[in-house]
């Protein structure tokens, strides 16, 4: 395929990058080039800023009939959407949005299925709650130009990602480093509740497959990890890897401030668990790593490119925001 990524060089859209590259396809990205990355060979760089959707013309000026499908991994608001409809649409064949989890309602019934409802499309504050709200918003939009201007849009909707190359030190590398450094692990509630995440190059794979499936075309689908696990199997599945022992501190939920709110990355105070058979029935996803396999990968690269050595661990902080300090305060406090 003739592929535009629109993103491509810090996590998801570059081991997506990886993995289009591999498989032979001609890739061209765009982005703002700020994000340094290593980029397979023959890969064309274009330079824009999303949000100027005027940048964006001109950097794809000329290039409407070049392409076949179009990943987006930066669209995070409708304005930066429909710049790339206006242009693209009658002149590709597939359109995939990297959506999120996030923009469901809370659900009492389990597994999460497409059909349940969006949470609101109006975020109540800013960060996460604006982001997943947004998300909403981007999802709205597309499905309703597939449906009144035949743009050939398909959602995936990942829980959060973890694997080799992730930049966002706060989440497992966060546990490979305290279960080296012998720290203690905290949990909210029991470590009962369920934890539903996904493997990047698993969701690399159902990307590609869903672009290349005249069925995805106007759906939407959860692409997440073949097994939820719980927060306990979570730190001794990560813990028993790295060859460490895990020693939990129970914290109950509430207890903790701002980011901590979840306790821990990745980790939720209601089970999580999203159905990923419609991906499967659809266009033949299914994820090839299970929890352990997954986070060996994920250790295997960490160790090497990661490790205590190259992650910012000051008294205070180890990667880019986790508060050691605050963290202590709280062992002592539950532990
Ligand atoms: N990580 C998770 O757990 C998770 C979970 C669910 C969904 N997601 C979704 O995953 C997607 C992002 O993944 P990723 O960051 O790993 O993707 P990525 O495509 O690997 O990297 C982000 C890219 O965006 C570019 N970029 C950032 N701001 C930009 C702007 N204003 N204009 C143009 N380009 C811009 C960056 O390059 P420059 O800095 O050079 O511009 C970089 O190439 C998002 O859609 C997010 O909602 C992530």
């Amino acid at each position: 395929m003739k592929v535009l990524m629109l993103g491509g060089t810090r996590f998801i859209g570059l081991r997506l990058l990886r993995a289009l590259a591999r498989e032979g396809h001609q890739v061209t990205i765009l982005n703002r080039g700020k994000t340094e990355a290593t980029l397979p060979e023959g890969v064309e760089r274009l330079y824009a800023d999303r949000r100027d959707p005027a940048a964006v013309r001109r950097a794809l000026a000329g290039r409407e009939e070049g392409f076949e499908a179009i990943f987006d991994m930066t669209g995070y608001q409708v304005r930066n959407l429909e710049p790339i409809v206006e242009m693209f649409n009658g002149r590709i064949k597939h359109y995939v949005f990297c959506s999120t989890a996030g923009v469901y309602a809370k659900s009492v019934t389990l597994p999460v299925l497409e059909r349940f409802p969006y949470r609101s499309k109006v975020g109540t504050a800013p960060g996460l709650a604006s982001y997943t709200a947004e998300k909403v918003q981007c999802e709205e939009f597309l499905l309703d130009t597939n449906r009144t201007k035949g743009w050939p849009a398909t959602i995936l909707r990942p829980a959060a990602i973890y694997g080799p190359e992730n930049w966002m030190d706060d989440r497992e590398g966060s546990y490979f480093a305290r279960l080296l450094l012998g720290r203690k692990i905290l949990v909210g509630g029991t470590g009962e509740s369920l934890i539903h995440i996904g493997h990047v190059d698993d969701f690399a794979r159902a990307c590609i497959a869903a672009a290349q499936s005249d069925a995805s075309i106007g759906q939407a689908y959860n692409i997440n990890g073949s097994e939820a696990v719980t927060a306990n199997g979570l730190v001794d599945i990560i813990a028993s890897v790295v060859g460490a022992k895990a020693e939990k501190v129970y914290v109950p939920y509430g207890q903790a401030k701002g980011s901590m709110d979840g306790i821990m990355p990745l980790e939720g105070e209601r089970n999580a668990i999203y159905s990923i058979q419609k991906a499967r029935d659809h266009f033949g996803f299914w994820p090839r790593f299970d929890f352990r396999a997954g986070i060996a990968d994920t250790y295997e690269w960490w160790r090497k490119q990661r490790g205590l050595e190259r992650i910012e661990f000051t008294p205070g902080k180890l990667g880019h925001d986790v508060d050691l300090a605050y963290e202590d305060q709280m062992i002592k406090r539950w532990g």
